[in-house]
Parts: C-alpha cells; structure tokens; sequence
C-alpha cells in the first residue's frame, strides 16, 4: 500500500499550530511514524493520523497534539497512542502545558484491544498529571469514544459551534438501542455542552477564535504546579476606587443585580475571562488580574435563580476552585447568596453530596482566598463561600450584607410561629419581628463583632482593599496533613 501524507493539517492553507502558537515555534516529533496493524489493511500514513510537538505560546513552552480526521477518521492506534503519551511525557517532566486538539472517531477499530490498551495509556497520563500541569482540549470536529473521555479528564474543554461534536455514542447507535432519534448538534454540539450538560468550558464562534481562547487562557495560568501564574504590568491603578459600585448593589434583598458588573468595576481593566458563562449561570466563574496578578473568581450571581446554590452550580464553582488550588492561583469570591435551591428535584439529585463537593473544595484549598460578601449570606451557603470558618484569609463585607442562618421572613415565620398564630394583626406583628429581627442579626456586625469578617468596606474601595489583601496574602504558606488523597464526595 503506498505512504500518504497526512491530509488536511498538512495540505490546508491554515495550519492550526501555526494559528495557536507563536510564529516558527512549533516543532514536530514522530512525523514518520505509522502503525503496525496486520489484522486488516489499513492505509499507512506518516504520522498515523496525529502530529505531535512542542512550540511556545506568549514566548512560554507548551506541548500540543493535534488529530487529523481526514486520516482513518483520526482514530487512534497504538502508535499514535505512543506519540501522544510521549509528548505527555515530556510535558510532565518539563513542567509546560499540554494542549490537544481532538478531532477523533477514538480507538482505531481495526487495532482491537491495542488502541484500546493505547487510550488507557493517554487516560493514565491525563489522570496521573492533572494538578501537575494544565491539561487544555479543543474539540474541533466530531469526537467519540477516547476522544472524549481523555478531553474530559482535562482542566478546560473548548468546543467550535456547529462543527465539533462529542459523544460516547454517536446518533445511529442510540437509534439501535434506544429508537432515540436525536441530530448529532442536539446530542453533542457545542451549546449542548456548554448550557446543558456542562461537559464543556468554552463556545467559540468558529476554530480561528477556539485557538485564540487557548491562548488567552494559558496567559493566565502557570506552567505547572511548582510556578505562580504569570504577572502582568498593570496599567489600572491600584489604588483605583468606584463610586458606581455604591449604587450597583440594590438595597433591597431581593431585588436581581448582574454580579459581572461589581466584579467587572474591581479588576484590573475591567477585563473579565469568564469560563462556561452558559452552564449553571447562578454561579460565575473566571480568571481576572488584580494589580497585575491572575485570580480565580467564584462568585454568586442574584441575576439567576437569586443566586442560590445548586447542583450544577456547585459541582461548576468546586472544579474550578479545585483548579485554581492545584495551581496556585488566588481566589477572589463574591457572595450574596440566600441558600441552597429547594425541592425535590435538587434533593433526588443529590444537592447533599453536591453542594458538599463546593464546601470541600473551598475548604482544602490553601491559596490566599479573599471574600467580599456583597449582600445576602445566609445559612450553609454563607459557610460554603469561602467564609472564615473554612480557612478564608480575609473577608470582607458591604455595610448592607445580611449574615444570618436564614432571612428574616423565614427566621420570623419559624422562631415567632405561636405568637403569629395568637396575634389578633398577625401582619404587623409579623412586620415588627421581621424588622427587628433583621437590625439584630441580618447585618455584616455581629459577625465583625466576632471577627468572622475582617472589615466592614464601601463597596467604592473593593479594588484597592481586596489588592492590599491580596499582596499582603502573595507569601501564603499553607497545607493540609500529609495523607495519600482526601476522599471529596463525587
Ligand atoms: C476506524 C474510523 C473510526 C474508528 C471513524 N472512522 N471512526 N475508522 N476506527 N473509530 C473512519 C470511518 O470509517 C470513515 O472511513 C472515516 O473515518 C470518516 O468517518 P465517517 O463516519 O464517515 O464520519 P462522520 O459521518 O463525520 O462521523 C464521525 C463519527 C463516526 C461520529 C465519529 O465516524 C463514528 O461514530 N465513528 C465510530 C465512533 C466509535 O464508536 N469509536 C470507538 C469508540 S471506543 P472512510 O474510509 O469511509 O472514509 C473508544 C474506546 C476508548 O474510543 C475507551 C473509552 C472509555
């Protein structure tokens, strides 16, 4: 059988190395590699269908594949196998992310138990060096099987609309088994998992823009666990206050408010990279700088579901804070929350164990964490968002926060239920109670009293107090007991 060249990544006018990575960095290992099936005759390409190297991205090292469809559906054999875990390797070893480019039908069917045994080896890498290194994936066509199993053991998954798909089965096997029809977008598409299932991170408009996240992306985070995230020369000052933010808060409770736009008036530039903005939009998440220095923010948003806490929000809000521990990077939080979701829905669902997954989470991690409470902090949820109790460094809180085990209606409704029942204007007096309820406990000064909040700030001078903080925190030493893992409830 005669030797091709790789098809499309080769042959194309635009070459995604070259969009990703810096110009003339990208070298190629194993490009005459090809596999060594006998069992059936497939077609020997170099290369086997997936070129494999190292290039920089903002002048700093990282190690890329990327899987070629247009040869044997990219699907991985034993060699290609090889070529990946070797970059892994080398990844590892070196300290430098690892960025694939997945476009891949997964194991080769013609290799049997060998592209099987080769995708265990990718997994065992994915596995044994998340925390060690970024692991980032673009899905930039249809991927099933391996392909999508290894993307989803890395840290951030990037998806193209209306080309790249993910699935462990595709459509015609849900047919046979399920009589399911379902069209390849609906089942996998990007907006499938970037709103629905949460599988994936990003939505990029077309491949061009899928690469240039990748790069934003890696301009905020280090190379590897042993470094602290890249620092950047401010151009905002520090000292920089916003009076905009005095009225941006409502003061009533319950009234909605978009939390991107507080968080948007305290970072540097107003420069915001949110991360799955789609998924679980009760919760916000993404990496901003302060004075320069990349932080993690986790913050809930009133304008979604009143900000509660659930399932999907808190599984979100737990892998990122996860992320940024493992990768020493700060965590700024915001919180106005008034509770975990109810219903039976959440409760069958498992809400226990979920929400336990974002208390764990915020609760191990040893990174400077700074917390603004912005307004409603009540119940578990005020202990969940990186309270004091849970090892936050310092906190603050607007002078309108309301910290209490649940708000004053409720509170009312519970403790004063016999006299409400006896009251002959059960609404006044239920007005009265509310209010003097909330004077004495719904207000950020019982808990400063106690010192679970370090300061009671305008909200005008968050920048420059959460950026003191933060340069106060940037030689934190923490750890937790030596042990083999935790176990966190999955
Ligand atoms: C060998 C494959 C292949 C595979 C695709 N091709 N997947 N060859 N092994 N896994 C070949 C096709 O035969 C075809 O060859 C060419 O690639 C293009 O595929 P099409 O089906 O024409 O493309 P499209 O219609 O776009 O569909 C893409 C697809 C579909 C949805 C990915 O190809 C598909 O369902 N493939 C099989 C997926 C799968 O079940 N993989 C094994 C997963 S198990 P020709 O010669 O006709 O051009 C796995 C184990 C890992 O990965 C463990 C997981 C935990």
């Amino acid at each position: 059988m005669p030797l091709r060249w790789r098809g499309a990544a080769r042959s194309g006018s635009t070459r995604s190395t070259e969009l990703l990575l810096d110009p003339n960095s990208f070298v190629e290992l194993d490009r005459f590699v090809q596999h060594r099936c006998v069992d059936f005759e497939v077609e020997k390409i170099l290369g086997d269908g997936v070129i494999t190297g190292y290039g920089k991205v903002g002048g700093r090292l990282v190690y890329i594949f990327a899987q070629d469809f247009t040869c044997i559906g990219g699907s991985l054999s034993e060699t290609y196998a090889i070529k990946i875990c070797k970059i892994m390797d080398h990844a590892a070893r070196n300290g430098a992310p690892v960025i694939g480019l997945n476009d891949s039908g997964g194991a080769r069917i013609q290799e049997g138990v060998q592209s099987l045994a080769g995708y265990a080896d990718i997994f065992l890498r994915n596995t044994i060096y998340s925390g060690v290194v970024p692991q980032i994936s673009a899905i930039m066509g249809p991927c099933a099987g391996g392909a999508v199993y290894s993307p989803a053991i890395t840290d951030f998954i990037m998806m193209v609309k209306n080309t790249s798909y993910m699935f462990v089965t595709g459509p015609d096997v849900i047919k046979t088994v399920t009589h399911e029809e379902v069209t390849k977008e609906n089942l996998g598409g990007a907006m499938s998992h970037n709103e629905r299932s949460g599988v994936a991170h990003f939505a990029a408009e077309d491949e061009k823009e899928c690469l240039y996240l990748i790069r934003e992306l890696l301009s905020f985070i280090p190379q590897n666990n042993m470094e602290d995230p890249p620092v950047v020369t401010p151009k905002d000052s520090p000292d920089r206050r916003d009076e905009s933010l005095n009225q941006i808060v409502p003061d009533i409770p319950t009234k909605p408010y978009d939390i991107r736009e507080v968080i948007k008036r305290v970072v540097d530039d107003g420069y915001f990279f949110e991360i799955q903005e789609h998924y679980a939009r009760n919760i916000v998440i993404g990496f901003a700088r302060m004075n320069g220095r990349t932080v993690g923010i986790t913050a809930n948003q009133p304008a979604v579901l009143a900000g509660c806490l659930d399932i999907a929000s808190s599984i979100k809000g737990a892998r990122f804070v996860r992320f940024c521990d493992a990768f020493n990077i700060s965590l700024l939080t915001f919180v106005d929350v008034p509770g975990f979701l109810p219903g039976t829905a959440q409760e069958y669902g498992g809400i226990i164990k979920h929400g336990a997954k974002l208390l764990y989470a915020f609760a191990e991690a040893t990174v400077p964490k700074v917390t603004v409470i912005t307004r409603k902090a009540y119940g578990g949820a005020y202990d969940v968002m990186a309270s004091k109790h849970i090892r936050a460094d310092v906190n603050y809180a607007y002078p309108t926060a309301e910290i209490a085990v649940m708000g004053p209606d409720g509170a009312v409704n519970i403790i004063f239920r016999k006299e409400l029942l006896k009251s002959s204007n059960a609404e006044k007096t239920k007005a009265e109670l509310v209010a003097d309820y909330r004077s004495r406990f719904a207000s950020p000064y019982k808990a400063a009293e106690l010192g679970y909040i370090d300061e009671v700030i305008m909200p005008e001078e968050t920048r420059p107090k959460v950026i003191s903080a933060l340069e106060m925190l940037s030689n934190k030493r923490d750890s937790n007991p030596p042990r083999k893992h935790g176990n966190i409830p999955l």
